[in-house]
């Protein structure tokens, strides 16, 4: 049995890792949060786990908390986390208490191009591969599953946690947008339940973690994406294209903007932040920021990923 702390332990992609992780019926496991845990829903498998309130200010606390644990996952949101204060202080906690593996709160793209709003992951990237700088004191790897097919299935709901917002890539309207010349960049899609599943698995790999951790649970070119898009909902899709010297100027003259109504986001910035998003989106796909590795393929060979035709397929049966 391996004692498993989870950071950021209330947000959506941790209770699907989370909650894979239960499923193993192997691990303890140690939920960290902020929150007040009797004000936490008990209703789910995640009610039989520990669950421990921190701040992730007193490191003595934190160290305290991670006797004994052998990996640290966490979710935390890097841009709720004012100069990584938290995150630096979960590993340097981790490291005093000898813990021996660290996931940080990656979960996405391999690079950060054009994405303002990932810049706390680029600095924690830097912070660990100082920190192990000459000699490897804290084992890490970068989870990065690409983006989550699930978000092609707004407004619909597919997996447990993952609260679905819209994207650039509207397949409920039949509409897109890309940026001109982009047809042919390519993007990783993983499902959330392969991503979580995937984390189960790497948690009981017994080789070393790679310090790049992709996962590709499939691959397409925007053109792909469009094209699957009006097969499976029957229609021409409307594909606006935004020209890349407009979005860098900080134009953005679409005829309409996928809404991020991301949890971790206050509702009043998020009409603020749209066309930033789109921008930076359609910008950072084009330099390949959303297409990952494969390591973890690689490594847990016999794991078979759902292809994204096939969950689209399913998700949108019956849809309107
Ligand atoms: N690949 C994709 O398509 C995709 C999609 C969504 C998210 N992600 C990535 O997955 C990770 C988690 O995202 P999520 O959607 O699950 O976010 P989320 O639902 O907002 O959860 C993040 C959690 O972080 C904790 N947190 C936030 N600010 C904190 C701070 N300053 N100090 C300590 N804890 C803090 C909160 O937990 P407590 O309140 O319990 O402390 C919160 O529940 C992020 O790295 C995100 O970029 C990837």
């Amino acid at each position: 049995m391996m004692k498993i702390a989870i950071a950021g332990a209330t947000g959506n992609v941790a209770q699907e890792v989370t909650e894979a992780l239960v499923a193993t019926g192997k691990h303890q496991i140690l939920l960290l949060t902020r929150k007040d845990i009797t004000k936490i829903p008990f209703n789910s498998p995640l009610s039989s786990v520990t669950w421990i309130t921190t701040d992730y200010d007193d490191t003595d606390q934190l160290y305290e908390i991670l006797q004994g644990v052998d990996t640290v996952l966490s979710f935390i949101m890097t841009h709720s986390d004012p100069e990584n204060k938290t995150q630096k202080n979960l590993i340097d906690a981790a490291v005093r208490a000898g813990v021996r593996r660290f996931a940080p709160s990656e979960w996405a793209t391999s690079s950060f191009e054009h994405l303002p709003w990932y810049t706390g992951k680029a600095e924690i990237r830097e912070y660990l591969a100082e920190l192990n700088k000459g000699k490897k004191v804290l084992e890490y790897t970068l989870f990065q599953p690409g983006q989550f097919t699930d978000y092609l299935c707004y407004p619909y709901k597919t997996s447990k946690h993952i609260h679905p917002f819209q994207t650039q890539l509207d397949f409920n309207a039949r509409r897109a947008i890309i940026l001109e010349g982009s047809e042919d960049a390519r993007i990783t899609l993983t499902a959330a339940k392969d991503l979580a599943i995937v984390v189960a698995k790497a948690v009981e790999y017994e080789g070393e973690w790679p310090v790049v951790g992709g996962i590709r649970g499939d691959e397409l070119t925007i053109g792909e994406i469009v094209e699957l898009g009006e097969k499976i909902r029957g229609g021409p899709f409307t594909v606006e294209r935004l020209k890349p010297e407009d979005l860098k100027a900080g134009i953005v003259n679409s005829t309409w903007l996928p809404k991020v109504d991301h949890p971790s986001l206050p509702p009043s910035e998020i009409e603020s932040m749209t066309k930033g998003f789109l921008s930076g989106m359609l910008l950072g796909i084009s330099v390949g920021v959303m297409r990952v590795s494969d390591e973890w393929n690689r490594l847990l060979p016999a794991y078979k990923f759902t292809g994204v035709e096939e969950f689209l397929t399913e998700a949108w049966e019956n849809k309107p």
